[in-house]
């Protein structure tokens, strides 16, 4: 099994340069199915989500060579129409080959995606957008089994119990892209990974109007073709290496960081007294001195994302006073808050929200990853523990940053993998 083992180090210095963003690039890569046609993406992060969606796309008959920051994928002939459980359990987002399997080949069956320990995903949203396009869903041996002789546009609602949902919206958009007639998609999801795969798509020959806001109108087409696209920068990889630098009271040039998508996180930050600079194509965070402590509630885009709440969490848990956190996207999603706590900090839950009391320091302990973003916070949470913190489920970790451990010690931490 491999850890990384952190040592307390000094402040985060330097220029870093974050990758494209893995949720971008999972949802494009499925999109590839929706033509007979290769297709380059450029800005791919080597994660380990992006390997499992190739191998999710070669069993389905494409080729996929990844060198590089490139993936060319060319679809052959289709080998199946089937996502198998042992692929889709080990990854939600395979979910999203669900809308264009179905919407090429009139037939998808995609394994259910199962529990996950953010808390319950469920896909009642997808199953709904796909059956307005006229398409007949069942459950059968635990998949999904859609079917559709032709898909029809129709007006979709995507709002659920927490908001829209961002992979429905992905799943129905792209399946639309080829329906007879126009789709609308009311409470869409506005990430801009949406908007990302709405360019794509509009490469390949689709036609969307309306994505980054509410309500998004596809009108179906009868082809696609291949495209070229360059994935958007990772938001939350750069809000990463913001909270990075305010936790060490670094100083860090995140090259490539998009203030327009990263609103809310440098708000907090500029509350808890972080000095936040937008320079042209990056984001210069300074931790001037302890932070102050801010409450913080998550939200869809532009809210503060539930994909940085782990992290923030940390850093306030050595801020000073007491903050209040509220997960409205995963109210479930607390699992680092044992684990923190076995570092000293001081994080109580009720229900839906975390109350984080700044303690004045974290003392290195053993400690386990439950997930992707949580094995982020609990990384910068080891930087600023006194002595050695032992990280196990770095798994979690390389399923979403590329080269974490590598890119820190390029600034200073003390950070070390073993076997
Ligand atoms: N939901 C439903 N029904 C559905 C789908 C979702 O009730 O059919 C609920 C979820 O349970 C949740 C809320 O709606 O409470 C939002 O979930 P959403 O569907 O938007 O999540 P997702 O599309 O499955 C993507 C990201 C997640 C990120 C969320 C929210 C990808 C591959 N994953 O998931 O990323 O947390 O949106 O922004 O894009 C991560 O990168 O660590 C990660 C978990």
């Amino acid at each position: 099994m491999a850890r990384l083992l952190i040592e307390h180090s000094g402040p985060l210095e330097g220029r870093v340069t974050i990758n494209g963003a893995k949720n971008a690039v999972l949802p494009i890569m499925a999109a590839c199915l929706l033509t007979d046609e290769p297709s380059t993406i450029e800005g791919v992060p080597h994660v380990t989500d992006v390997l499992l969606m190739i191998e999710i796309l070669r069993h389905l008959g494409l080729q996929v060579e990844f060198t590089d920051d490139h993936l060319v994928i060319t679809p052959g002939r289709f080998a199946g129409q089937v996502a198998p459980y042992e692929l889709v359990s080990r990854m939600r987002a395979s979910i999203c080959v669900l809308g264009p399997l179905l919407s090429r080949q009139g037939r998808a069956q995609v394994s259910m995606p199962g529990g996950c320990v953010i808390g319950p995903r469920p896909i009642d949203l997808h199953l709904k957008g796909l059956q307005a396009l006229g398409a007949t869903l069942t459950v059968e041996h635990g998949y999904v089994v859609a079917v559709a002789d032709e898909l029809r546009g129709a007006k979709v609602h995507l709002s659920g119990a927490f908001g829209s949902s961002v992979l429905a919206t992905a799943n129905v958009m792209m399946a639309a892209t080829l329906a007879k007639g126009t789709t609308v998609i009311e409470h869409a999801a506005y990430e801009p990974e949406i908007t990302d795969l709405a360019q794509f798509l509009i490469r390949m020959g689709a036609r969307i109007e309306g994505h980054g806001g509410s309500v998004i109108r596809v009108e179906g087409v009868q082809r696609l073709h291949g495209a070229e696209h360059r994935i958007i920068p990772d938001r939350i990889e750069a809000g990463t290496w913001m909270i990075a630098a305010a936790m060490t009271q670094g100083d860090l040039t995140i090259e490539g960081a998009r203030a327009d998508h990263l609103g809310a996180v440098i708000d907090k930050l500029i509350e808890a007294g972080v000095s936040v600079e937008k320079l042209s194509g990056a984001i210069r965070v300074r931790g001037m001195r302890c932070p102050q402590a801010v409450d913080v509630t998550t939200l869809a885009f532009p809210g503060f994302p539930t994909d940085l709440q782990a992290q923030i969490v940390a850093l306030m848990s050595i801020a000073q006073g007491s903050s209040l956190l509220t997960e409205r996207v995963y109210p479930e999603r607390f699992m680092h808050i044992a684990e923190l706590n076995r570092m000293g900090a001081q994080i109580t839950r009720e229900g839906a929200s975390a109350i984080v009391k700044g303690v004045g320091r974290l003392s290195g302990a053993p400690v386990v990853a439950s997930d992707l973003r949580a094995s982020a916070a609990l990384v910068l949470a080891g930087l600023v523990a006194q002595h050695q913190t032992e990280l196990e489920g770095i798994e979690h970790l390389e399923r979403g940053y590329d080269h974490f451990p590598e890119k820190l010690a390029g600034l200073g931490a003390q950070i070390r993998r073993v076997e």
